[in-house]
């Protein structure tokens, strides 16, 4: 007989804490979220639960205990553009985990989450999905034969679902993940477990046994173990029975905040106005987090980051009509729901509010000079404004494109959408060629994701061919995991025979070739020292962390290195036929020509053209070695 609990574990706090409580009393060791910065230099944040204990896993470091429990702050940005949009996705999330170090293995991993979830949290077995790796019979057999799960609730996934790894390299293995159903009623046929709206994804058992290399190949690892990841935010959803993760109680009150502060009701926003406060609850838990553990608004890595989440945060603040600084208030509501769990918000509060203060400032103060020239547009009396002017206020002043429409709507004037999109697109292009600097404004742009990467390893002047791992691909600027035969896409490696464009020299062209793949590379560019590949997909698939070979055309390559040999030549005769002072202002080497630009007091005679020409041809086949 089913026993009355008066009160089931609700709250955030509760859920993280019958969590933690259940596998301490068995035997798990609780150990305390580590910093969002890990000690591991191939990711920038902590992304999951396990990456804290990622080398013990790899058996390079002592194991604090058998089992190990946590809740660990995590980050990831790679979906940002859903943030606020899907029901689930976040940048910041506690993961609730259970961990076995060689210990316990899948049978005690799956029946122990059963008890967790149907016993502590109660949930009601009808609700729940599980999925399975295809390959991984096992745990289909415990979910079946010793929870007694129906064949038909158990879903079996290929790698891309089911299989976890941290990153391209390092501990992975199969998983099995459970999976709640709003809708039980409507039956198991035809399922889609993306479907937001019927099933979350809320728990999800690693059984971690491998270790991937760089080549992608697999190994055993020394031990079996377990890794597994409860999304708190999403447990709060599902038992405080709310839409979304966001009106749970560990993101509401902050989300009432933005919509005191904007006047916005969340309830009767419109759905990009709810949109933004999602964003705004988001972003908030995230940035007071990032700068508590140590980070500073910048244009790389994590510093970079963090200036996104905060640009993100004021450019939705201003479409939620607040005209003033807001964030501090919004990031102390955060510190208040959070204090608790993490002391170290409260510790570092004031840092914090003075990392928001500058970074906002900084960034006011460039939509302030935007609105400027927007006013100076509505005075002149024009009833269309040009797609260069609403990408200027874009690009320069940080002005969304929403909002431009919005005000100038008020003044019945008109935005030319498809003259700005044509400069969006015109700007890409600029983008790879030109400027150093991290354009801020742009989502989804390839300036700002570069950054990101690890320097390429240049080996070009030993080898023409070499090998090398895909880190990242995009297209039309956007990253992507894979692309396809006909797509055009830009590719960068860890490391390249490619020379890059750079000292006026053209970069190499030729092939990026794996067994399945073929890329003509038609262009290489580099930004602080990551290579971007520019070709077309000839053959086959491309994904990431995929092995391939580059292979540079040579007989191009010679010639180009020839034009850039030519060019000094041609600057020595000139200093010898026309002046000594000549110097050089600019130069350009193609694979059929090259161009030298140069000051020089006088203009240059037919005849020293002829003698410059005498000169550079007696040093060409006088054949000089090169260095
Ligand atoms: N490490 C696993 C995950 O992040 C549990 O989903």
């Amino acid at each position: 007989m089913a026993t009355v609990i008066d009160k089931y574990p609700k709250s955030g706090d509760e859920i993280r804490k019958a969590f933690l409580d259940f596998y301490e009393k068995k035997a798990h060791k609780v150990i305390p979220s580590s910093s969002l910065i890990p000690d591991d230099p191939t990711v920038l944040l902590t992304i999951a639960g396990m990456l804290p204990f990622k080398s013990i896993f790899l058996g390079l470091k002592d194991k604090p205990s058998n089992r190990a429990t946590s809740s660990q702050k995590c980050i990831r940005t790679n979906d940002i553009e859903n943030v606020g949009v899907t029901a689930r996705h976040h940048t910041f999330f506690e993961m609730l985990g259970n961990f076995s170090f060689g210990d316990y293995f899948k049978r005690d991993a799956i029946e122990w989450a059963w008890q967790l979830v149907t016993n502590v949290y109660h949930l009601d077995r009808k609700n729940i999905v599980i999925s399975v790796f295809d390959k991984d019979t096992e745990s289909k057999k415990i979910w079946e034969e010793n929870i007694g799960i129906e064949p038909d609730k158990i879903i079996q996934l290929g790698e891309k679902d089911n299989f976890w790894s941290s990153g391209p390299t390092g501990p992975c293995g199969p998983c099995s993940e459970l999976y709640y159903d709003f809708y039980p009623e409507r039956g198991m046929n035809n399922i889609d477990l993306d479907d937001d709206d019927r099933f979350i994804e809320f728990y999800n058992l690693v059984f971690m046994q491998y270790n991937r290399d760089s080549s992608g190949a697999l190994t055993d690892l020394k031990y079996k173990n377990i890794d597994t990841g409860m999304g708190l935010e999403r447990m709060a959803q599902i038992l405080q029975k709310k839409k979304n993760n966001y009106e749970t109680d560990l993101i509401f009150p902050i989300i009432e905040k933005a919509s005191q502060l904007s006047k916005v009701d969340y309830f009767s926003a419109n759905s990009s106005q709810k949109a933004s406060l999602k964003i705004l609850g988001d972003h908030t838990r995230a940035i007071i987090h990032l700068i508590s553990d140590g980070v500073i608004a910048s244009n790389l890595g994590r510093g970079y980051i963090l200036r996104r989440l905060l640009r993100r945060m004021i450019r939705h603040g201003k479409l939620l009509g607040i005209k003033d600084k807001f964030i501090s208030q919004l990031a102390l509501v955060g510190i208040q729901l959070m204090k608790n769990t993490y002391p170290e918000l409260q510790n570092n509060s004031q840092r914090i509010f003075s990392e928001i203060d500058i970074e906002e400032q900084r960034f006011l103060n460039t939509l302030e000079r935007g609105e400027k020239l927007l006013n100076e547009i509505i005075a002149s009396g024009v009833k269309l404004i040009s797609g260069t002017q609403a990408f200027e206020l874009y690009d320069t002043y940080g002005f969304p494109l929403e909002l431009t429409k919005e005000i100038l709507d008020e003044k019945n004037i008109e935005v030319d959408l498809k003259g700005f999109e044509r400069e969006m697109n015109s700007q890409r292009e600029r983008a790879k060629a030109a400027s150093q600097t991290v354009d801020l404004t742009l989502e989804g742009s390839i300036e700002r994701d570069i950054e990101l990467f690890e320097k390429t390893n240049f080996v070009g002047y030993e080898l023409l061919n070499t090998e090398g791992n895909i880190k990242g691909i995009f297209i039309n600027s956007n990253s992507v995991e894979n692309a396809s035969q006909g797509e055009t896409v830009q590719v960068v490696l860890n490391q390249t025979s490619f020379y890059a464009e750079s000292g006026g020299q053209i970069g190499d062209v030729g092939v990026i070739i794996s067994d399945n793949a073929e890329i003509l590379v038609e262009k290489v560019i580099k930004k602080k020292d990551v290579f971007l590949h520019y070709g077309i997909i000839q053959r086959g698939s491309i994904k990431i962390n995929q092995l391939v070979e580059t292979r540079v055309d040579k007989s191009k390559r010679v010639k180009a290195e020839s034009n850039h040999t030519a060019t000094h030549l041609l600057q020595s005769a000139l200093k010898l036929v026309v002046d000594e002072s000549v110097s050089q202002r600019g130069s350009m080497v193609a694979f059929n020509k090259l161009r030298f630009d140069f000051n020089s007091p006088n203009p240059v005679s037919e005849n020293q053209i002829l003698d410059i020409e005498k000169l550079v041809n007696k040093w060409i086949l006088e054949n000089h070695s090169i260095s």
